[in-house]
């Protein structure tokens, strides 16, 4: 058996959290819209065609912001195809992922949708085919209260109040080859600063992301960052990363230790946009947006069969097992550990698509392995951020070095006088003994240690068999001032401590 120590102390504080780090993601792409949270016909739909089923999972995981509309699907979209009578929408070829769009869910649609789901909408415009004069119309039609041809249009389309988005993408991955309408980094630069300014004319209030690039390993990295926030910089407030994992070569101890790319990754932005401050002598830090991420790699091959331009084919389904629910919460760890400068993350997707929550046409809607961490997250990850001193023992493997097993992130809820250890135990064959020192938190208890824990790190749920699922009888006592913790092998665990006077 290997040991760990930690010291949880409430004064180590990292930054408070903010709520957005837990968003989610839906693209017009596959079965994320028709079929996922919209599906008019399922005998659980309500009056709007939104799926009450899917809704319920949705409200489990308290998503606090939703990114909409795309991803790569954005960079072609009209907006003006998803508003007004439903009958009188176009179908359009959608470019992105060849599939047909029939434009009957669109903003106001989504708006209403997101709303159902107490989530806050993260709108993106598109800057492949189209540019400033559609993303200040749009924002217009969205957040102008009335008097004006786009604010009275939505009006018109049974909208009285503005919509009030307040979080804008100025486009996706615009440095990806497979975008419709990739830019090079002085081309979208200078786009997305004057379609920021035009934006701001309209809606002083808005917060705006700039694209980042499409994941660390594009060649274009980090300059792409150093050179469009060189353009941007005043004019934004966030940069966006996004990126996926995989464990193609099914080297699980390798696979499990990613969150330590994913953590240089986050460094080496931060470092970049901390140069561009000093160049432009700013007052102003830039936050970032992790507004992508997650496990993709099961469904590709799968989707080189699919046909084109079909309704909602079945795309990106991958079917997530125990270790990528692993690797989601050492994502989750990660993320808080830079608590100070990633204030919004997007869990990609949200449905069907790469997603927590699969559903049948026509049938059920369940929870994949990866629903578990993300909840936890979400629902006891609330507060403020501390940085836990870990010493634990350590491992090697074909990408990283001097991995430790113990990966752990700390959040302090003075409020609710709550105390989360998120702990995962990284060695997929032993278990780790953990001392945790919380001294300073007099007269907390125990009040649950929740652990998601599987023989095969293989297994997958299904409609039929949640085999993947939380428990709450881990093993962990408190006395004087220590917690010692036993986290089984390959296991996540939320250890949770509140004040009992
Ligand atoms: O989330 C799936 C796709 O991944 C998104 O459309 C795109 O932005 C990214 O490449």
């Amino acid at each position: 058996m290997q040991k760990a120590k930690m010291i949880v102390d409430k004064e180590y504080k990292i930054a408070d959290i903010d709520d957005r780090v837990y968003g989610s993601f839906i693209e017009h792409l596959g079965r994320a819209v028709y079929g996922g949270i919209y599906e008019p016909n399922h005998p659980k739909a309500d009056e709007q065609g939104f799926r009450k089923d899917v809704l319920g999972l949705v409200e489990q995981l308290n998503v606090p912001i939703v990114r909409y509309p795309g991803g790569n699907m954005v960079s072609a979209y009209n907006w003006e195809d998803g508003v007004g009578p439903k009958e009188d929408r176009p179908r359009r070829l959608e470019l992105a992922w060849r599939t047909i769009e029939t434009n009957q869910v669109g903003t106001n649609e989504f708006v209403d949708w997101a709303k159902k789901a107490g989530s806050e909408v993260m709108m993106a415009v598109n800057l492949g085919t189209r540019g400033i004069d559609a993303a200040r119309n749009f924002i217009e039609y969205c957040n102008h209260p009335s008097g004006s041809y786009w604010s009275d249009l939505r009006r018109k389309h049974g909208y009285e109040q503005p919509h009030n988005i307040k979080t804008w993408c100025l486009g996706n991955e615009m440095d990806g080859p497979w975008q419709v309408g990739q830019k090079t980094a002085y081309e979208y630069g200078r786009l997305a600063k004057e379609t920021a300014k035009a934006m701001r004319l309209v809606d002083p209030t808005i917060e705006l992301v700039s694209c980042g690039s499409s994941n660390s390993t594009m060649p274009t990295f980090p300059e792409w960052e150093a050179e469009t926030l060189d353009h941007t910089y005043e004019e934004v407030d966030y940069i966006s990363l996004h990126q996926y994992f995989g464990n193609k070569d099914q080297d699980s101890q390798n696979y499990l230790a990613n969150g330590i790319e994913l953590d240089r990754f986050i460094s080496t932005v931060i470092s970049i946009s901390d140069y561009i401050k000093a160049k432009k002598r700013s007052q102003k830090t830039m936050m970032l947006s992790f507004d992508e991420w997650n496990v993709w790699y099961h469904s590709t091959d799968h989707d080189k069969q699919l046909d084109s331009w079909t309704i909602a084919p079945p795309q990106l389904e991958d079917h997530y097992n125990f270790e990528d629910a692993l690797l989601v919460g050492s994502i989750l760890i990660t993320f808080l550990k830079h608590a100070d400068r990633v204030k919004m993350a997007c869990m990609a997707q949200l449905v069907n698509v790469i997603a927590p929550i699969m559903t049948d046409n026509m049938g059920a809607a369940w929870k994949q392995t990866i629903y578990y961490p993300y909840m936890h997250a979400s629902v006891f990850g609330r507060g403020t951020s501390l940085q836990p001193v870990v010493s634990s023992p350590k491992f090697d493997t074909k990408d990283f070095t001097d991995v430790e097993y113990l990966d752990s992130a700390v959040v302090y809820n003075e409020e609710h006088e709550e105390v989360t250890i998120f702990a995962l135990n990284r060695h997929i064959s032993e278990a780790l003994a953990v001392d945790i020192n919380v001294s300073g938190f007099e007269e907390y208890q125990i009040a649950e240690h929740v652990v998601l824990e599987h023989d095969d790190l293989k297994a997958v749920n299904t409609a039929q068999n949640q085999a993947v699922a939380p428990h709450s009888n881990g093993k962990s006592s408190l006395k004087g001032g220590f917690v010692e913790a036993m986290l089984s092998k390959a296991s996540w665990n939320v250890i949770r401590l509140k004040r009992v006077k």
